[in-house]
């Protein structure tokens, strides 16, 4: 695979929409994208007025936006229940009785809920959480699989005004913990257990073991998925509630009526925390609020995607991440599409399931990951060629750069030719599309990822600020504030500063490396922070080193990222042992007291056990150096600075 910038920049070809595909999209030009994009930036107010017509306001917005960097409030006076754009707006329409989710549980079962169903789910529960003493701004923790239940809950907080922070069900009890406490949650919302690959990932167990520890909790709410029979729960008494019997028993008068009619909150209440990694050990509860993160997800939604009512769209993502929470929830909600939600994996039973999904059920759009469709091309095109992929019309990619090889597989075999494809990035701060390619107006090429969306003022710079020419690479910045941007870290406002605000003056800073080309397209290459990218994962290296050191074997450890043919990017730890610490049996150990420290998506690839890491004389970890040893590749760097440079040889000559 070559997924290097080199190779993806030698890149030339050029995909433009076919003629059929422009006539019917909403932005049928580069002409007509280009003058969308600068109207949004020389007057948003005019803009962001259009834009925003067919979202729920009680009180209209009176000034699109103020700012005192690193802070900023869009939609300035308007109040807003966001789930009245997502549910009730679509009541009195023809979506009254489509589709709002189509579900299909791993072991094959399927339930659809139309947009009246789903209204009066969110409705039940938003009534049950606020007779458990919900109230607006408290904060609710969802840790919960891909069931339409998630979606529910998410809404259901929304609703009356209850901050939730979904915590992805691959977490283990630990990471569930800090998070719950970190944000101070008062219930949490759960399950028995969800499957994954033919198992049954015991989500309450899990629960339990975190509920030991959290004093902010008082009430946790739990659906039944699996069943006692497989997936046997303890419920704790005087804490625990089933979901069934919660949402039928008979609410009180005044939480039926703020159910019914809910309560119209302020564009700047706060929506979600979603916790992210970042360059420490902590993670980050990247905090969005109302009306900006919905107008973002709402427009970019409504154009990215080009929905239309025919359509079936499908994002594989899981709603534990940001894609899920703009890309399942809000965004496609408040464009009353009809989503395709899938419980399990991707290999379960076979690598036929989605190629299957979409065949069943005939999804129109799909929105997946790199990783996952350099997994099925290594499983082998016979899986798609067994499927009808016929009913699929646009294609999209998200959470990583995507290799050319890669894009021409996903082109050819899923698109069969047809398909444009959206290559889309953003970031969970970011809360929506930033940059991409929209799909009838402008052409794709495979690897970039495409111009920015409208409001998005990027820019590749240099250290200093400088923009830098076609073709040079720099870091990737933003430089104005855009409606769905995070509004901080909760709790933790000086971090926001420092992390995104203070690299250079008065520009948010991504993190990510970048090219920009002769035509205007950005080339994303990559976390240049501490953070790695493990197969779609976000991982942060001192969150891996710090659970390393939590072990009482372990004295110091390294976390790096080498290139990986599958997953992007794969982790690999080099760990020091204390006195007396035996190697043998430790690498299993390692790799459980990760899963249980954190889960078991971020175990180690490779685990190196070294006498001593290569450290600058001020004692700094060399990672340059730890990255190269780990790809095999030659040292090209500066070594000047390096204590004791026979730590490198011994390093390179150990085993894995
Ligand atoms: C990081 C953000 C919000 C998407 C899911 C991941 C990388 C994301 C792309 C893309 C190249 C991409 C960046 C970014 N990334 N999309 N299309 N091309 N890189 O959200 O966990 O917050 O990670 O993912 O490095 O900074 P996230």
């Amino acid at each position: 695979m070559s997924d290097s910038i080199e190779s993806r920049l030698k890149e030339e070809r050029r995909f433009p929409p076919s003629a059929e595909f422009s006539k019917g999209a909403r932005v049928q030009s580069h002409a007509a994208y280009t003058s969308m994009y600068e109207l949004s930036l020389s007057d948003p107010e005019t803009f962001w007025r259009e834009e925003t017509g067919d979202l729920v306001f009680r009180t209209p917005w009176k000034k699109v936006s103020e700012w005192a960097l690193p802070h900023a409030k869009f939609f300035v006076g308007a109040t807003l229940n966001i789930t009245e754009s997502c549910l009730d707006r679509h009541l009195g329409t023809s979506a009254r009785t489509r589709a709002a989710i189509v579900w299909e549980g791993e072991p094959g079962d399927v339930r659809t809920l139309t947009y009246f169903e789903l209204h009066r789910e969110v409705v039940r529960l938003s009534a049950a959480l606020t007779d458990l003493g919900v109230k607006p701004g408290d904060r609710v923790a969802i840790y919960m699989g891909m069931v339409p239940e998630t979606a529910v809950a998410m809404l259901a907080c929304a609703r009356i005004g209850a901050t939730h922070s979904v915590i992805f069900g691959g977490f283990s009890s630990d990471a569930l913990r800090e998070r719950i406490n970190d944000c101070g949650a008062k219930v949490l919302l759960t399950q028995d257990g969800a499957w994954r690959r033919g198992n049954v990932v015991p989500l309450k167990k899990m629960a339990d073991e975190a509920l030991e520890k959290t004093p902010s909790i008082e009430k946790a709410v739990v659906l039944r998925r699996i069943g006692q029979e497989k997936c046997p729960v303890e419920m704790k008494q005087g804490r625990d509630v089933w979901w069934d019997e919660l949402v039928t028993r008979t609410p009180s008068e005044n939480a039926l009526g703020l159910a019914k009619k809910p309560a119209a909150f302020d564009a700047e209440h706060p929506l979600f925390i979603l916790y992210t990694s970042g360059s420490t050990g902590k993670p980050k509860g990247v905090l969005h609020t109302t009306a900006g993160y919905l107008v973002g997800a709402h427009v970019t939604t409504k154009y990215v995607f080009d929905l239309r009512e025919s359509d079936l769209y499908w994002c594989t993502a899981d709603v534990g991440w940001v894609t899920g929470h703009s890309y399942i929830v809000y965004g496609p909600l408040s464009c009353g599409a009809s989503c395709m939600m899938y419980e399990g994996a991707p290999n379960a039973p076979d690598w036929g399931r989605f190629w299957n999904i979409i065949e069943k059920h005939g999804v129109t759009i799909l929105y997946t990951a790199p990783t996952a469709i350099r997994a099925f091309i290594r499983a082998g095109d016979q899986w798609p060629a067994k499927a009808d992929l016929s009913s699929l019309r646009l294609l999209g990619s998200v959470g990583e750069p995507i290799n050319p090889e890669a894009w021409t597989w996903y082109h050819r075999v899923v698109g069969g030719g047809r398909c444009p494809i959206v290559d889309t990035w953003w970031q969970t701060e970011t809360g929506s599309i930033m940059l991409t390619t929209l799909p009838g107006a402008c052409y794709s090429k495979p690897g970039s990822t495409g111009l920015p969306l409208f409001g998005v003022d990027i820019e590749v710079v240099k250290d200093r600020g400088d923009p830098c020419k076609a073709n040079e690479g720099g870091k990737l910045v933003i430089q104005r504030p855009w409606p769905s941007m995070a509004r901080t870290l909760y709790n933790d406002d000086a971090r926001f500063k420092d992390a995104y605000w203070s690299q250079m003056p008065g520009v948010y800073f991504t993190g990510d490396g970048a090219r920009r080309d002769e035509d205007g397209y950005f080339w994303v290459v990559g976390r240049i922070d501490d953070v790695l990218n493990v197969a779609g994962h976000r991982i942060g290296t001192a969150e891996i080193e710090s659970a390393l050191v939590s072990h009482p074997a372990v004295a110091e450890a390294a976390a790096v990222g080498r290139p990986d043919d599958l997953k992007g990017q794969a982790l690999v730890v080099f760990v020091t042992l204390k006195q007396g610490q035996d190697p043998k049996d430790l690498k299993s150990k390692l790799a459980e007291h990760i899963d249980k420290e954190i889960g078991k998506f971020a175990r180690p690839d490779a685990i190196r056990f070294t006498d001593s890491l290569p450290k600058t004389r001020s004692g700094k970890i060399m990672r340059r150096l730890l990255k190269e040893v780990a790809s095999g590749a030659e040292t090209k760097g500066d070594t000047s600075t390096l204590e004791d440079l026979s730590v490198l040889a011994k390093l390179r000559t150990d085993e894995e």
